[in-house]
């Protein structure tokens, strides 16, 4: 092709351009036009629309570029509904830009739309991340190698040796359990059960029987015996599922909870269930009276016996025995509430009557910057409930598996957690498993890190910062949440990574997911917290925001954008309201 010719062919083809360019010009103007001539606002709306400077049509996925600025900076559509959800559980259907990893984001953000504010994903703040405390943990640990003061063999299956003490002491003093109430306590035990055993010898010698005697004595504060290392909570959450329950199982979820510990429970073909929850989570008293009543049964066959005219077979009741009960009873994700302290002991109570195990995920018992003390976590409650009850002690049920890691207290990509359950009991059916048999701990090296960390004053002060830190950032989000203040309602925390918040009144997080995502601020849909489908429904109206993520001003910005999305919802169905009235 000549020089001439290609010349010829780009004039060509700008000239298309720029006859292309006009045309999306006018196509934008008219439907400005129309919009506004067919829509007219109430006051509230026509209020918020001038002080906007807003259309009143929703942006759809599939008619992205229907939310139209009339201001000079025009908002360019983000959305496209032929896109792929790459990363569905935090921005769900958005092109994905390849935005550059901010100061603040986590790298699993990597593909969300450029600038975006995301309040929706639970992961901490890059900044925030104790990269010099890990560093010098390792350099600790590379000297002690080199002076052969660390060993790299195997781990025994609970984990490195001398860790799982350091790991304990930690915790002791985190929980700020004593070592003198475990001896007042375990005094008190035994005491009660040598009265016990004097009972039972005199009861034996009258009906002229002999059985075994009380010999297990339970502390009451946690002990090195009582924690096994794991690769974080969700490891924990594995073990204790592929330990404690086979396929079809059922599993007791709160309706909102963890979504991604569900994922879990899938994986092992388990049936997930919801008992009522109340403003503190799980509902134990529900839970109690369907184990006490048992299920209705509704024969499927039912539905093809009524259609043929046939009578239907009758109804009936079956027995509801679950294998397990997760709860995040603490700060609990996503909505914030701690279970008080009578109901855990109701649940534990319950368990030993029923025989199903509780994975209590205490993430968040750690995090907490209440000035309430917290409740007992589960495993102190079980403890206590051995004490009371000597002939439980001796058994071989145990049913408290407590999960927790150093995700949210150090940093996530370290892998490393524990579980704590009361005594040695159930933590033996850990070190049982095939692949702890063959590999040793899985937590592994990275365990002897964190345990260099942990023996230094700073980290616990890094650790209380931290606390500082996401107690400061909550109440930005909770005072400009009510300052906002466009019809929500939440509870403030005193703890963990969340406020759950509740729409208002006809908007839904379907319904906010559009205008949201043309304003770029993501949050999570409550219905993404559902334990299963059937309660899908009940969550519509909820979403999750987390404070941990970002910044103060970062979350400010979040919130005018979250809140100015929720006044279009609510202008649109104003006008659309007003609109079909008319008609
Ligand atoms: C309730 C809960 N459990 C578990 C996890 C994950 O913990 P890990 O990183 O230790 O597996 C999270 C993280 O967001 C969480 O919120």
């Amino acid at each position: 092709m000549g020089r001439a010719h290609k010349f010829l062919v780009r004039v060509v083809r700008f000239c298309f351009f720029l006859q292309e360019g006009k045309q999306q010009q006018r196509g934008e103007a008219s439907s400005l036009k129309n919009i506004q001539v067919s829509h007219p606002t109430s006051y509230m709306s026509s209020h918020f629309l001038t002080n906007h400077n807003y259309s009143v049509q929703p942006p759809s996925s599939s008619s992205p570029s229907k939310i139209i600025s009339t201001t000079t900076k025009s908002i360019k559509s983000t959305t496209t509904p032929t896109n792929k959800r790459k990363h569905s559980y935090y921005y769900p259907t958005t092109i994905m830009a390849s935005a550059k990893i901010g100061p603040t984001q986590s790298p699993l953000l990597a593909n969300q739309p450029k600038d975006t504010i995301n309040l929706a994903v639970g992961h901490p703040m890059h900044s925030e991340l104790p990269n010099k405390i890990i560093s010098d943990a390792l350099k600790r640990c590379g000297s002690k190698l080199k002076h052969n003061q660390l060993d790299l063999n195997y781990i025994p299956s609970e984990g490195p040796t001398g860790a799982v003490e350091e790991l304990c002491s930690f915790l002791r003093r985190q929980y700020k359990e004593e070592e003198k109430e475990e001896e007042m306590r375990v005094t008190g035990y035994q005491a009660k059960t040598e009265q016990n055993e004097n009972d039972e010898k005199k009861m034996q010698s009258k009906a002229g029987t002999t059985t075994t005697t009380a010999t297990t004595a339970t502390k009451n504060v946690l002990q090195p015996e009582d924690i096994f290392f794991t690769s974080g909570v969700s490891h924990g959450i594995e073990m204790a599922t592929s330990i404690l329950a086979k396929p079809n199982d059922i599993v007791v979820c709160e309706k909102a909870t963890y979504f991604l510990a569900t994922k879990i429970f899938e994986d092992h073909d388990m049936e997930i269930t919801t008992v009522k929850s109340n403003e503190f989570g799980l509902d134990v008293n529900a839970l109690k009276i369907r184990l006490e009543e048992g299920d209705t049964f509704i024969n499927p066959i039912n539905s093809i016996l009524e259609n043929v005219g046939a009578t239907p077979r009758k109804k009936r009741k079956v027995l509801f025995r679950p294998k397990l009960v997760y709860i995040v009873p603490t700060h609990s994700n996503p909505q914030g509430v701690t279970m008080p302290q009578k109901a855990r002991e109701e649940l534990v109570r319950l368990a030993h009557e029923y025989k199903f195990h509780i994975i209590a995920d205490e993430v968040y018992h750690i995090l907490s910057w209440s000035k309430e003390p917290l409740p007992d976590r589960f495993c102190k409650v079980e403890r206590k409930y051995l004490a009371k009850n000597p002939e439980e002690a001796n058994g071989d049920f145990r049913a408290v598996v407590s999960v927790s890691s150093f995700t949210k207290i150090l940093a996530p990509a370290l892998r490393v957690g524990w579980i704590e359950t009361a005594d040695s009991v159930m933590r033996g059916e850990f070190s049982k498993r095939g692949y702890i048999i063959s590999g040793g701990n899985s937590a592994g090296f990275s365990a002897n890190v964190v345990c260099e960390a942990i023996k230094q004053t700073e980290t616990e002060a890094f650790m209380n910062d931290l606390k500082g830190s996401y107690a400061s950032r909550c109440a930005v989000l909770c005072n400009k949440l009510e300052r906002e203040g466009c019809g929500w309602e939440f509870e403030k925390p005193s703890g963990g990574y969340f406020v759950w918040i509740k729409l208002p009144e006809g908007v839904t997080s379907k319904s906010l997911e559009p205008y949201a995502q043309h304003l770029k601020v993501a949050y999570l849909a409550g219905e993404r917290c559902s334990a299963n489908d059937a309660c899908k429904e009940d969550l519509e109206r909820y979403i999750r925001l987390c404070f941990a993520h970002l910044s103060a001003s970062e979350i400010q910005e979040g919130v005018s954008k979250l809140s100015e999305a929720v006044l279009r919802v609510m202008s649109f169905q104003d006008v659309e309201s007003k609109r079909l009235g008319e008609d």
